[in-house]
Protein backbone atom coordinates (compact mmCIF):
# COMPACT_ATOMS: atom_id res chain seq x y z
CA UNK A 1 0.00 0.00 0.00
CA UNK A 2 1.51 3.59 -0.85
CA UNK A 3 2.03 6.10 1.29
CA UNK A 4 3.48 6.52 4.50
CA UNK A 5 1.44 4.54 7.03
CA UNK A 6 4.22 1.73 7.34
CA UNK A 7 7.00 4.28 8.51
CA UNK A 8 4.31 5.01 11.23
CA UNK A 9 5.10 3.75 14.76
CA UNK A 10 1.70 1.91 15.95
CA UNK A 11 2.08 3.81 19.29
CA UNK A 12 3.45 7.45 18.38
CA UNK A 13 5.32 9.74 21.11
CA UNK A 14 6.42 12.89 19.34
CA UNK A 15 10.65 11.53 19.74
CA UNK A 16 9.56 8.47 17.99
CA UNK A 17 8.09 10.49 15.39
CA UNK A 18 10.64 12.82 14.84
CA UNK A 19 12.82 9.67 14.28
CA UNK A 20 10.47 7.07 12.41
CA UNK A 21 9.70 10.05 9.97
CA UNK A 22 14.00 9.51 8.92
CA UNK A 23 13.19 6.68 7.43
CA UNK A 24 9.85 7.37 5.09
CA UNK A 25 9.31 6.73 1.57
CA UNK A 26 6.16 6.94 1.24
CA UNK A 27 6.43 8.73 -1.66
CA UNK A 28 9.30 10.30 -3.67
CA UNK A 29 9.96 13.54 -2.27
CA UNK A 30 12.53 12.06 0.52
CA UNK A 31 14.85 11.49 -2.44
CA UNK A 32 15.58 15.64 -3.31
CA UNK A 33 15.05 16.49 0.52
CA UNK A 34 17.81 16.56 2.75
CA UNK A 35 16.11 15.87 5.69
CA UNK A 36 12.32 15.01 6.96
CA UNK A 37 10.45 18.12 8.70
CA UNK A 38 8.18 16.86 11.60
CA UNK A 39 6.05 19.31 13.42
CA UNK A 40 7.44 20.99 16.59
CA UNK A 41 6.28 22.63 19.69
CA UNK A 42 5.19 21.21 23.14
CA UNK A 43 2.52 18.07 22.59
CA UNK A 44 0.12 19.90 25.67
CA UNK A 45 -0.01 22.84 23.15
CA UNK A 46 -3.77 24.21 22.82
CA UNK A 47 -3.26 24.93 19.47
CA UNK A 48 -2.29 23.91 16.35
CA UNK A 49 -0.90 25.49 13.17
CA UNK A 50 -0.50 23.55 9.63
CA UNK A 51 1.38 24.87 6.76
CA UNK A 52 1.72 23.07 3.52
CA UNK A 53 5.08 21.46 3.64
CA UNK A 54 8.73 22.71 5.11
CA UNK A 55 10.77 25.56 2.80
CA UNK A 56 14.31 25.68 1.69
CA UNK A 57 15.48 26.92 5.71
CA UNK A 58 13.38 24.31 6.90
CA UNK A 59 14.61 21.42 4.70
CA UNK A 60 18.27 22.59 5.77
CA UNK A 61 17.60 23.04 9.84
CA UNK A 62 15.34 20.29 10.16
CA UNK A 63 12.46 22.58 12.00
CA UNK A 64 9.29 23.95 11.18
CA UNK A 65 8.76 27.59 10.29
CA UNK A 66 12.31 28.65 10.92
CA UNK A 67 12.55 30.69 7.66
CA UNK A 68 10.94 34.19 6.06
CA UNK A 69 7.14 33.27 6.23
CA UNK A 70 7.93 31.05 9.76
CA UNK A 71 8.80 35.21 10.91
CA UNK A 72 5.80 36.24 9.63
CA UNK A 73 3.75 33.76 11.29
CA UNK A 74 5.28 34.22 14.88
CA UNK A 75 5.20 38.00 14.67
CA UNK A 76 1.17 37.78 13.49
CA UNK A 77 0.90 35.13 16.61
CA UNK A 78 2.31 37.34 19.04
CA UNK A 79 0.49 40.24 17.87
CA UNK A 80 -2.42 38.62 18.89
CA UNK A 81 -1.39 37.91 22.40
CA UNK A 82 -0.10 33.92 21.26
CA UNK A 83 3.06 32.79 22.16
CA UNK A 84 4.48 31.54 19.26
CA UNK A 85 6.32 29.11 21.87
CA UNK A 86 3.07 27.40 23.23
CA UNK A 87 2.22 26.59 19.84
CA UNK A 88 2.45 23.00 18.04
CA UNK A 89 3.81 23.71 14.10
CA UNK A 90 3.65 21.72 11.47
CA UNK A 91 3.09 20.82 7.77
CA UNK A 92 0.79 18.59 5.72
CA UNK A 93 3.93 17.28 3.51
CA UNK A 94 7.14 16.84 5.54
CA UNK A 95 9.47 16.91 3.02
CA UNK A 96 10.48 19.77 0.92
CA UNK A 97 9.14 19.86 -2.81
CA UNK A 98 11.44 22.20 -5.21
CA UNK A 99 12.41 22.12 -8.95
CA UNK A 100 15.51 24.02 -9.76
CA UNK A 101 17.53 27.40 -8.04
CA UNK A 102 17.21 30.78 -8.19
CA UNK A 103 20.49 32.20 -6.80
CA UNK A 104 21.06 30.18 -3.65
CA UNK A 105 17.86 29.55 -3.13
CA UNK A 106 15.64 26.18 -4.09
CA UNK A 107 12.23 26.90 -5.86
CA UNK A 108 9.83 26.00 -3.69
CA UNK A 109 6.88 23.80 -5.57
CA UNK A 110 3.49 23.04 -3.94
CA UNK A 111 3.16 19.55 -3.06
CA UNK A 112 0.27 17.17 -5.59
CA UNK A 113 -2.91 15.93 -3.74
CA UNK A 114 -0.96 12.57 -3.60
CA UNK A 115 2.21 13.82 -1.96
CA UNK A 116 -0.38 15.01 0.47
CA UNK A 117 -2.24 11.61 0.79
CA UNK A 118 0.75 9.74 1.01
CA UNK A 119 2.03 12.17 4.16
CA UNK A 120 -1.42 11.87 6.09
CA UNK A 121 -0.39 9.12 8.55
CA UNK A 122 1.85 11.65 10.14
CA UNK A 123 -0.31 14.08 10.76
CA UNK A 124 -2.85 11.90 12.16
CA UNK A 125 -0.67 10.29 14.53
CA UNK A 126 0.97 13.63 15.36
CA UNK A 127 -2.84 14.44 16.19
CA UNK A 128 -2.90 11.73 18.15
CA UNK A 129 0.17 13.07 20.56
CA UNK A 130 -1.13 16.41 20.67
CA UNK A 131 -4.74 16.58 20.99
CA UNK A 132 -5.11 20.48 20.04
CA UNK A 133 -7.97 22.24 21.26
CA UNK A 134 -8.09 24.30 17.93
CA UNK A 135 -6.42 23.96 14.33
CA UNK A 136 -5.10 27.07 12.24
CA UNK A 137 -4.74 25.80 8.96
CA UNK A 138 -2.25 28.23 7.21
CA UNK A 139 -3.46 28.30 2.85
CA UNK A 140 -4.94 26.62 0.10
CA UNK A 141 -2.41 23.34 0.89
CA UNK A 142 -3.27 22.72 4.01
CA UNK A 143 -7.05 23.51 3.86
CA UNK A 144 -7.63 21.24 0.63
CA UNK A 145 -5.91 18.60 2.74
CA UNK A 146 -8.60 18.96 5.72
CA UNK A 147 -11.97 19.77 3.64
CA UNK A 148 -10.56 18.02 0.19
CA UNK A 149 -10.05 19.86 -3.59
CA UNK A 150 -12.98 22.28 -3.35
CA UNK A 151 -11.55 24.06 -0.24
CA UNK A 152 -10.65 27.89 -1.08
CA UNK A 153 -8.93 30.23 1.44
CA UNK A 154 -10.98 33.24 0.47
CA UNK A 155 -14.25 31.70 0.76
CA UNK A 156 -13.96 30.45 4.42
CA UNK A 157 -10.77 32.09 5.93
CA UNK A 158 -11.53 34.39 9.61
CA UNK A 159 -14.45 32.27 10.78
CA UNK A 160 -14.01 28.94 13.43
CA UNK A 161 -15.60 26.20 11.44
CA UNK A 162 -15.78 22.25 12.58
CA UNK A 163 -13.19 19.57 11.73
CA UNK A 164 -14.65 17.58 8.80
CA UNK A 165 -16.32 14.60 10.08
CA UNK A 166 -15.09 12.41 7.44
CA UNK A 167 -11.21 12.86 8.29
CA UNK A 168 -10.38 9.91 10.76
CA UNK A 169 -8.79 10.90 13.80
CA UNK A 170 -9.23 9.69 17.34
CA UNK A 171 -9.80 13.44 18.80
CA UNK A 172 -9.99 15.95 16.57
CA UNK A 173 -9.60 19.45 17.04
CA UNK A 174 -12.44 21.32 18.66
CA UNK A 175 -12.54 24.43 16.05
CA UNK A 176 -10.47 25.20 13.02
CA UNK A 177 -9.63 28.30 11.55
CA UNK A 178 -8.14 28.88 7.76
CA UNK A 179 -6.34 31.86 6.73
CA UNK A 180 -3.67 32.66 4.12
CA UNK A 181 -0.13 31.61 3.90
CA UNK A 182 2.52 33.48 5.43
CA UNK A 183 4.29 33.11 2.18
CA UNK A 184 1.37 34.68 0.32
CA UNK A 185 1.96 37.29 2.24
CA UNK A 186 5.22 38.09 1.40
CA UNK A 187 3.95 37.76 -2.36
CA UNK A 188 1.31 40.28 -2.10
CA UNK A 189 0.94 43.49 -3.71
CA UNK A 190 -0.06 45.10 -0.79
CA UNK A 191 1.97 43.24 2.06
CA UNK A 192 1.02 45.14 4.94
CA UNK A 193 -2.98 44.73 3.92
CA UNK A 194 -2.14 41.00 3.52
CA UNK A 195 -0.41 40.97 7.01
CA UNK A 196 -3.20 42.80 8.62
CA UNK A 197 -5.64 40.30 7.50
CA UNK A 198 -3.58 37.18 8.67
CA UNK A 199 -3.62 39.41 12.09
CA UNK A 200 -7.55 39.95 11.64
CA UNK A 201 -8.10 36.17 10.88
CA UNK A 202 -5.46 34.87 13.89
CA UNK A 203 -7.31 37.00 15.96
CA UNK A 204 -10.49 35.06 15.78
CA UNK A 205 -8.14 32.00 16.67
CA UNK A 206 -6.54 33.94 19.68
CA UNK A 207 -10.33 34.99 21.01
CA UNK A 208 -11.76 31.14 20.87
CA UNK A 209 -8.27 30.05 23.08
CA UNK A 210 -9.26 32.88 25.49
N1 LIG B 1 6.03 27.20 4.86
C1 LIG B 1 5.32 26.20 5.39
O1 LIG B 1 4.21 25.92 5.00
N2 LIG B 1 5.86 25.49 6.36
C2 LIG B 1 7.07 25.71 6.85
O2 LIG B 1 7.49 24.99 7.74
C3 LIG B 1 7.80 26.78 6.30
C4 LIG B 1 7.26 27.51 5.30
FE1 LIG C 1 7.11 10.17 3.59
FE2 LIG C 1 5.76 12.45 3.58
FE3 LIG C 1 8.35 12.46 3.02
FE4 LIG C 1 6.62 11.49 1.26
S1 LIG C 1 6.77 13.61 1.95
S2 LIG C 1 8.56 10.50 1.90
S3 LIG C 1 5.11 10.51 2.63
S4 LIG C 1 7.43 11.90 4.97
Amino acid sequence: RPGAEQWVPERPTHPALLEAVQACRGCELYADATQAVMGSGPTDARLLVLGEQPGDREDVEGEPFVGPAGRVLDRALAEVGIDPAGVYRTNVVKHFRWSGTRGKRRIHQSPTAAHVSACAPWLRAELSVVHPEGAVLLGGTAGKAVYGSRFRVGESRGRLVDWPAGLATDDPPGWVLTTAHPSAVLRADDRDAAYSELVADLRVAAEALA
